[in-house]
């Protein structure tokens, strides 16, 4: 009995639809126990931002996620000196052990953040006779003890270190502290003593709005200068605080392609997409309920945006792997996020891509999407 060509079609359709239905089955079976650093593996590696939470009071399910899903990780506050080292002759080092110790345990890629900072310091770290500040010399020592002390006690075991975070900005030396009292060799000699305590650990140097062409202008032009000068800088961390429409990733690319092209490699080293509206510039940063639209949940046009946007991001990202080494989420999911208090403190945002329930969210699905060749 012979089928009509209407039949024919009609069966080759439905075979074609039910290959595709068990296709997507087995691709979420195999995504939901292999994770996105599966199917990223030939990329680059993905990682997350851990708070205390995560490697303190372990909770089975949000260490299975992660585990699942990541094969790096970096802590949110657990080096910065105001907490590892309190006063000149005090180091916490509770947290940091604990963190470095999840890590090792989960067979993860361990980065500390950060070593030098203008932001989340100890009161009094520069602090001189009077309104003084310390001298160039006193606040190099310190730059030095601290950054041999930490690298050392963790030699081998991390496997890389924003060393220096946010020194420059599309005008060039941010006149921080370390700035004026080192001045511009600060950053250079925290990369020596990094190198020195610990030199097989890849050293970056992490900033935010790189994709900003003054901003990578300037970095250009310091990492040119730094490699004649031997500074061991291995990469630069751009941090990706992005938002629906920012940026520009034209910019974005042309930046990796800058940054690269100097020699260094490129982390993305802080991603999230915040999705609540911005402040104006003479808008104050109080709480104010338009500020706040999405309380009660995102609504599902945001949350095929927000997906879209992840997808446009981590093509490019796909596009670029081969100057690319890690690709580092700020964050698992949206409740954790800082940017529920950035700039505006109590809002709800949906920066990540888990929500609050530990779930995924569109925006990982499609991310996952782009490589669903690859389970
Ligand atoms: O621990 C206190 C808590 O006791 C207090 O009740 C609460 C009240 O606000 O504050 C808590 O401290 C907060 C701390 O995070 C721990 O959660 C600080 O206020 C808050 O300022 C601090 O924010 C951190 C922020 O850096 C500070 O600049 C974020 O967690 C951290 O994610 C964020 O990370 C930075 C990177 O290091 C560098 N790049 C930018 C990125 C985002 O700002």
């Amino acid at each position: 009995m012979s089928l009509s060509r209407r039949e024919l079609l009609k069966t080759s359709i439905g075979t074609c639809l039910a290959l595709s239905q068990i296709k997507a089955k087995v691709f979420a079976s195999a995504l939901s126990s292999k994770g996105l650093k599966a199917l990223y593996k030939d990329n680059f590696l993905l990682g997350t931002m851990l708070k205390p939470e995560a490697y303190l009071r372990e909770t089975p399910e949000f260490t299975k996620l992660v585990n699942t899903e990541f094969n790096a990780i970096v802590a949110d506050n657990a080096f910065k000196w105001m907490n590892i080292h309190p006063t000149d002759e005090h180091w916490d080092w509770s947290y940091a052990d604990e963190f470095v110790k999840f890590g090792e345990r989960n067979n993860m890629y361990n980065v500390g953040h950060v070593l030098v900072w203008h932001s989340q310091n100890p009161i009094g770290l520069f602090q001189g006779e009077g309104s003084d500040l310390k001298s160039g010399d006193v606040m190099l020592a310190k730059l030095e003890e601290h950054i041999t002390t930490i690298v050392t006690r963790y030699k081998g075991r991390i496997n890389a270190w924003d060393v220096v975070n946010e020194a420059l900005d599309g005008n060039g030396w941010v006149n921080n502290e370390w700035y004026r009292t080192i001045g511009e060799d600060y950053v250079a000699k925290a990369f020596f003593a990094a190198h020195q305590a610990d030199p097989e650990a890849v050293l970056l140097y992490n900033d935010y709005n790189l994709s900003s062409p003054s901003r990578r202008d300037v970095l250009v032009d310091y990492l040119s200068k730094a490699k004649n000068s031997g500074v061991p800088i291995h990469a630069v961390g751009m941090q990706g605080h992005f938002s629906l429409d920012f940026p520009n990733l034209d910019d974005f690319e042309e930046s990796i392609e800058a940054f690269a092209e100097q020699g260094v490699r490129v982390h993305i080293s802080e991603l999230d997409v915040d999705v609540l509206p911005g402040l104006g510039p003479d808008q104050f940063p109080d709480y104010a309920a338009e500020l706040d639209p999405y309380r009660d949940g995102l609504s599902s046009e945001l949350e095929a945006k927000l997906a879209q946007r992840y997808s446009e991001i981590f093509k490019v990202l796909i596009k670029h792997q081969d100057k690319i080494d890690r690709v580092n989420l700020w964050g698992t999911t949206d409740g954790e996020s800082w940017k529920n208090d950035f700039p505006i403190e109590g809002r709800v945002n949906y920066p990540l891509l888990f929500d609050r329930k530990l779930e995924p969210k569109a925006a990982y699905r499609a991310v996952a999407e782009l490589k669903s060749t690859a389970i």
